[in-house]
């Protein structure tokens, strides 16, 4: 059949709301995009890991400690659904890890930046998983049909994620003044990267635009960064914490948050990889994966071993 049927049909699926299946037929820029996206979402998952997992062997109880053991555990386990869900597109593990290592390949910016306190795990749980969800839950509507699915078995654990962090920063938020300083030193230092975390604005987004006619998005990054302030700045005050952005204003009219602008020159630093901890995160990934080549060695001359058993 030639390509203007093939495209006839994609159009016609997207326009209905069916899902894109991995055998179904589709435009070479979709499936790049896709590749690209969910790659790069495995990536966040698993660097992700990285600023939690600092805190493990440091959490003030025991309690504190296995529900952040837990997380980092999810965590890992979210990059793992998501770099199976690209692979269906064609792409290989290795490739994607070549990419992630050789820098060619993003992760959220969110992750180079330090976690200096205790607090910080708090607002990484309110604030990054906060984020997080609210793009995730955006797509589990996307039009990608292993992505959507994987989103939905994501999303499941992430709320548990945002409400272990907000409960740390409610109980430092009510604590001493040492630790509600703390709380709200975490917040200072994390609002505005979070907020970077729905991507560049519309305007200047090369993508967006592209990505809401396929439906691989469903709502823009200003549309859901919106969402997220408007959700945010009242938990945060009824912690009796202050957001700091002081063009922070509630408009009645608009039933919204009007605030100030994120330092897009950093946002764009970051994502170049002039992060504060871009070079450690991406060398702690390149560590953990030369340590970790005896057992891809063992596992696969093992499975050799069984496909010759089975061919005898
Ligand atoms: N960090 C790093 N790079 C970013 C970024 C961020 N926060 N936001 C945007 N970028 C990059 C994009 O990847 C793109 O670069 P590329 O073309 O080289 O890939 C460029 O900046 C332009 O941005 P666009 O908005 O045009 O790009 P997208 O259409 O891809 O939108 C996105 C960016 C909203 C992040 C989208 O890719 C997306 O929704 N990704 C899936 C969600 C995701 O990755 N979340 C990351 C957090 S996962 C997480 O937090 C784990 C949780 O459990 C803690």
């Amino acid at each position: 059949m030639e390509t203007i049927k093939l495209q006839e049909i994609f159009d016609a699926k997207i326009d209905r709301g069916d899902m894109i299946e991995p055998k179904d037929w589709m435009p070479d820029d979709y499936r790049k995009t896709l590749i690209r996206q969910i790659s790069q979402h495995a990536h966040s998952e698993i660097v992700g890991m990285l600023p939690e997992g600092n805190w493990i062997t440091r959490a003030p109880s025991l309690r504190r400690k296995m529900v952040l053991l837990a997380k980092v555990q999810d965590e890992g386990g979210h990059g793992l659904y998501l770099y199976s869900a690209a692979e269906t597109m064609g792409i290989s593990r290795d490739e994607m890890i070549e990419q992630l290592h050789s820098g060619k390949a993003k992760y959220s910016s969110i992750f180079n930046y330090p976690t200096l306190t205790w607090a910080d795990m708090g607002a990484i749980g309110w604030l990054v998983d906060g984020a997080a969800i609210m793009n995730q839950v955006m797509l589990q509507k996307t039009s990608y049909g292993p992505y959507s699915r994987a989103m939905i078995r994501i999303c499941k654990e992430e709320s548990f994620h945002q409400r272990q962090g907000y409960e740390i920063m409610s109980v430092l938020a009510a604590g001493t003044p040492e630790q509600k300083a703390m709380a709200q030193d975490a917040l200072n230092r994390f609002w505005w990267p979070s907020l970077m975390m729905f991507g560049p604005p519309d305007a200047s987004s090369p993508n967006t635009a592209q990505s809401m006619r396929w439906k691989i998005k469903r709502e823009t990054n200003d549309e859901l960064r919106q969402k997220f302030v408007d959700r945010t700045v009242p938990q945060a005050e009824f912690i009796g914490l202050t957001v700091p952005d002081k063009d922070l204003k509630w408009d009645e009219a608009k039933q919204s948050y009007d605030w100030g602008t994120p330092d897009w020159e950093e946002f764009n630093n970051v994502i170049k990889g002039n992060g504060p901890c871009n070079k450690e995160r991406l060398g702690a990934r390149v560590k953990a994966h030369e340590n970790g080549a005896w057992v891809r060695e063992a596992a696969a001359a093992y499975a050799a071993k069984q496909q010759q058993k089975v061919a005898a």
